[in-house]
């Protein structure tokens, strides 16, 4: 770990009842005194409301999965960032795998949405990552090139510093088989020094998080890599325990 301050980030995905979120909610607040890292959750975006408002006063930020690349208008069932920043969102999940897969969500869009993210003062969180195929056939460093060339041209490199990046190899998201902390490391050098031939300063303050079943018992030496900078967390996030020691081990 480096001068970047680690930062722990839940990725709560589709879950939750009212009920079950503000007692995960509560949990951490009452566990997440003390740490030395920066702990964030993202709720589905109709819970942010009550997690913030349990959340308020604590060293836990609340932050969203997704949001509109516009900021307001003729555009059903979207979420603005500027709303979620009303809500008191501190973050924003941009180009998380499952929207690229699932929503179609080009490196465009999400280029779009990470502006909008930085428009409205929020920070974006902005997800890349291989698939195994892609890893396979030997295109990891043109895929990431790809999705960050995207973002870059987009927000320009200065702004890249105000952004987040996380790497989170999609044959590593929700099966259990994490990245080992070389592979990752790797992968985060590779961005890191992407970034460093654009911008040195961009490049040495942007914190770059690891995602990709991060467990409690595999967090620690993640997290000690030299560009790791903390943690995108699905799974383990949902169990306040289980977040908690995770954030320890950035701590
Ligand atoms: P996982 O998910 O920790 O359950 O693998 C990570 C993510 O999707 O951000």
């Amino acid at each position: 770990m480096s001068v970047r301050r680690p930062l722990v980030a839940g990725n709560w995905k589709l879950n939750g009842s009212r009920e079950s979120v503000k007692a995960l909610a509560s949990a951490l607040s009452a566990g997440a005194q003390g740490l030395s890292c920066d702990l964030l959750v993202c709720p589905v975006s109709v819970h942010i409301a009550d997690v913030q408002s349990l959340l308020e006063n604590t060293v836990v930020q609340v932050g969203a999965q997704n949001c509109s690349d516009e900021d307001a208008g003729a555009y059903t069932g979207e979420v603005s960032a500027v709303m979620l920043k009303e809500f008191g969102c501190s973050h924003i999940i941009t180009g998380h795998s499952e929207r690229r897969a699932l929503y179609g969500e080009t490196s465009s869009i999400v280029a779009k949405k990470t502006a909008a993210a930085l428009r409205s003062g929020l920070t974006p969180i902005v997800c890349i990552g291989e698939t195994l195929e892609q890893r396979q056939a030997g295109q990891l460093q043109s895929v990431i090139d790809e999705q960050l060339d995207a973002v870059i041209n987009e927000i320009g490199i200065e702004a890249v510093g105000d952004a987040v990046i996380a790497y989170e190899p999609v044959w590593a998201i929700g099966t259990g088989q994490s990245a080992s902390a070389e592979q990752a490391q790797e992968v985060h050098a590779m961005i890191r020094s992407k970034l460093q031939a654009l911008d040195a300063a961009v490049a040495e303050k942007t914190p770059i998080l690891y995602g990709g079943s991060v467990k409690p018992d595999n967090a620690a030496e993640l997290f000690s890599q030299a560009d790791i900078d903390g943690g995108l967390i699905g799974g383990a996030a949902l169990d306040a325990a289980s977040f908690l020691a995770i954030g320890k081990a950035a701590s």
